[in-house]
Order: structure tokens, then sequence, then C-alpha cells
């Protein structure tokens, strides 16, 4: 069957592989624990990784010594088009800010949020009391509203968030070769998917504001940056960074509150009395015992060493790879105080879960503005509890959410 028509979002695993993934992501946390203790950037060959709080904070923080790793999977999902996460900081990087933050603007968060928030609330409204999370609340919430806002409709031929998960797969987790040969067709097929909709949309406006409609109201008065390689390439890395994630975050989030029964409630509170800003709070504390991953990788792009002036420093080639354990600096009690505590009292710099310095997530604001929004209705329902058996409580594919069920009153 061809990749551009499979309907299941998250690729098929033997029993066997979600048994041993599974059991090394449930040890990873007292894997992290035990090193940071004895072995705190524990490296093997060219391979290193970074476990305390602030030595993964100086990598993300000291880019043009630690690069990152992605251009080489983004060539194959952009054809060669640089896109933002693939390129070090510097004049066409900044360019390229300051282009996308023109069409991706601060007064478009409290429609986002509207919407998330009208379309969470309908999903509850509609479910009967029984709702599987991960997909028919928070993926389908996710790619509607971004793809919505972004302008990048379903395609005719596939399902988006199929297309959009399976190369986030290949961009950021896997890269074995059925999943290489997936990504050959599913990447071409996306960039036609948008690029269609720039000339559709260049020859026939219709109204829309939304980003690519801004994008080209800017190449119609002449911005130089809004080729159609650079809109189609913005468009292509926003579908492939942004929605694939809240249903990885979000239900891993909800699953950790429904660990907690005081911080469920609190949680439950916070929804009904429509404080958002405290349920945001629950969301991030949450997701710190729980977040996206392990880490993200960087490349030394020339000899240095890590943590220097301390007994741990490490003398570091060019060229190596390291991974910037932020699961592990999440914590690390020499920097988050009793981190194994469910504190909503923690400060900003606590939470890594959207990365830091200059790669920090550009949805960074949108996510800010909607992630605990996607819980809030389903929150302030009575008697919230997860289904009966297996279904109640977190399926894991390898590093994704596949499926949680809850009931409620
Ligand atoms: C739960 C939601 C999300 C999480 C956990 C998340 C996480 C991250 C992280 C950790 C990075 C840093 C990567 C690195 O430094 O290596 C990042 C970068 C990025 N994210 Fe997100 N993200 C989320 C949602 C979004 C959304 C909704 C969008 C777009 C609409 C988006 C667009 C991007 C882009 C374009 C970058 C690259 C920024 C750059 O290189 O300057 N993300 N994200």
């Amino acid at each position: 069957m061809s990749a551009l028509t499979a309907t299941d979002v998250l690729r098929p695993r033997s029993a066997f592989a979600r048994a041993t993934t599974g059991f090394f992501l449930r040890c990873l946390p007292s894997i992290f624990a035990l090193v940071r203790r004895v072995w705190p950037i524990p490296h093997l060959g060219n391979n290193y990784a970074v476990t305390l709080y602030d030595d993964v904070v100086e990598i993300f923080a000291t880019d043009t010594t630690f690069g990152v790793t992605y251009k080489a999977k983004l060539d194959l999902l952009m054809d060669g088009e640089p896109f933002i996460l693939g390129m070090a900081d510097g004049p066409d990087y900044r360019a390229a800010i300051a282009a996308l933050r023109s069409v991706m603007r601060a007064e478009d968060l409290p429609i986002l949020a509207g919407r998330v928030e009208e379309q969470a609330a309908a999903t509850v409204a509609d479910a009967g009391g029984r709702l599987e999370v991960v997909d028919t609340l928070v993926r389908r919430i996710s790619f509607d509203f971004l793809g919505t806002y972004l302008g990048v409709p379903q395609p005719a031929q596939g399902d988006l968030r199929v297309w959009a998960t399976r190369l986030f797969e290949y961009q950021f987790v896997s890269i074995d070769a059925p999943l290489v040969a997936e990504v050959r067709e599913i990447a071409p097929a996306l960039r036609s998917h948008i690029q269609a909709q720039i000339e559709q949309r260049r020859a026939a406006p219709d109204g829309r504001d939304d980003v690519l409609a801004r994008c080209l109201a800017r190449q119609a008065e002449g911005d130089a940056w809004f080729t159609d390689a650079n809109i189609r390439t913005a468009l292509t890395g926003m579908i492939v960074g942004g929605p694939p994630q809240p249903p990885m975050v979000v239900p891993q989030a909800l699953e950790q509150l429904l660990r907690r029964p005081d911080a469920l409630a609190g949680a439950q509170e916070a929804a009904r009395r429509g404080d958002d800003d405290m349920l945001h709070n629950y969301l991030m504390e949450a997701m710190r015992f729980d977040p996206l991953g392990p880490g993200l990788p960087r490349v030394t792009l020339k000899p240095c060493t890590i943590a220097p002036d301390t007994p741990r420093r490490k003398e570091v080639p060019a060229g190596a790879t390291v991974l910037a354990c932020f699961q592990s600096a999440m914590m690390d009690g020499s920097r988050v105080t009793d981190p194994e505590r469910f504190d909503l009292n923690r400060p900003a710099g606590a939470y890594i879960h959207f990365g830091h310095g200059v790669h920090e997530c550009f949805g960074r604001h949108i996510n800010r503005a909607t992630l605990h929004l996607m819980l809030k209705p389903l929150l302030a329902r009575p008697d919230l509890r997860r289904a009966p058996g297996r279904a109640g409580h977190l399926r894991k594919n390898g590093a994704f959410a596949e499926s949680l069920t809850v009931e409620f009153g």
C-alpha cells in the first residue's frame, strides 16, 4: 500500500518492540537520576550526553559551538531548500525568523485560543461521556486549528495527520529503511500539495486571512524573502514541526494528572473557574514528568570543553554528537528544587519543554496560548476518571502517545 494513502497515523509495531521501548522509556527517569549522580556527561565513542540542567542550557545557549544536526534530513523533506531548524544563526536565519514573525503574529493568539477551546468543548459535548484523548481530542484539534491557521488543508489523496506524523518521526525519532521509503513518497507529495495551494490562492484570492494569504500578500508587495520556495518550505516545516507534537505531550500530561488525584482535582478546579494561567501551570508541571522526549541532538562545530571549571569537565572533539537531555535537566535537583514533587510555583526557567536559545520552538507562543485549552472542557466535567481496563491508561507506540480513554459525567 502506498504511504500516501495510509490511514494509521502511527506505524504498526510488534508487541516485542512496543514492550522493549516502553520498558526503556519507563526506566529512563531512574537511569537519568543515577547518571546525573555518577557520570553526568556519559559518552560512548563520539557520542556524548549531558544530563545536568546547567550543561543542557549551556549546550543550547552556545550555538556557535554546538550546532543543529537537522539539515541532512531536512534536505530530504524540503528538497534542499533551507528551513530555520537546520540553519545556523546569522543573517539568513534572522531574515527568515523576521519574515515568519511578520505573518504569524501575536495578535493571532487569542483567536487561535478561542478556536481550540471551542473545538475541545464541542468534542467533549459530542463524546457521550467517553473520549479517547490522543486522536479524537488532541490530534484532531491540533491539525484542524493549525492547518486552518497556516492555510494548509487536507490533501485530496491522503491524510495530513499521517503525512506530517511520518515526516516528524523521520526528522526527530527514527531513520529505519521502511520509514525512509515512506518519506520519499510523502515529502514530495506534501510539497506539491502546498505548492498547489500557493498557486490556487494566488490565482484566486478568497479573502481568507491565514498565514498563506499573508505570505502571498508580502510576495505581491515585492518582499524578496517571500519566494514560492520559501513559503512552501516554511509551511511544510510548520506542518511537520507543529501539530504532531501536542498529541504526544498533552495526553502524557493528562496521564500524569490522573496518577495524582490532588493535582487532577486542582487542574479541574482551575478549568471550572476559567483560570487559564493556573491550568497552564498544571500542564507545564505535568509535562515535566513525561516530556516530549529525552533530549535534543547537537554537533560540536569545534573542539570544546563542556562544563569547564567543574570536576565533571569534559573535552569534546569537533564533529561529536552531543545529546542535550532536557528530560533529565528538568529533574536535576541541583537546579530544580525537590524535582519529584508536583509543584505549581516553579520559575519559568525550570521548564525546557520547547528548547532554549536560538532554536527555541517557534511555536512556543502558540503552545502557551492553546495547549492547556485542549484539555480545559474535559477537565471541567464532573467525575472525570480513567476508562475501565487498559484503555484507561496511556498507551505508547515508541516515542508517540497512542491512546488514552477517559470517562466523565
Ligand atoms: C507541544 C507542542 C510543541 C513542542 C513540545 C515543541 C518543541 C520544540 C522544541 C523542543 C524545539 C527546539 C528544537 C531544537 O532546539 O533542536 C522546537 C523548535 C521548533 N518548533 Fe516546536 N514544539 C511544539 C509546537 C510547535 C508548533 C505548534 C509549531 C508551529 C506552528 C512549532 C514550530 C517549531 C519550529 C519552526 C521550530 C524550529 C525553530 C528554530 O529552529 O528556530 N512547534 N519545538
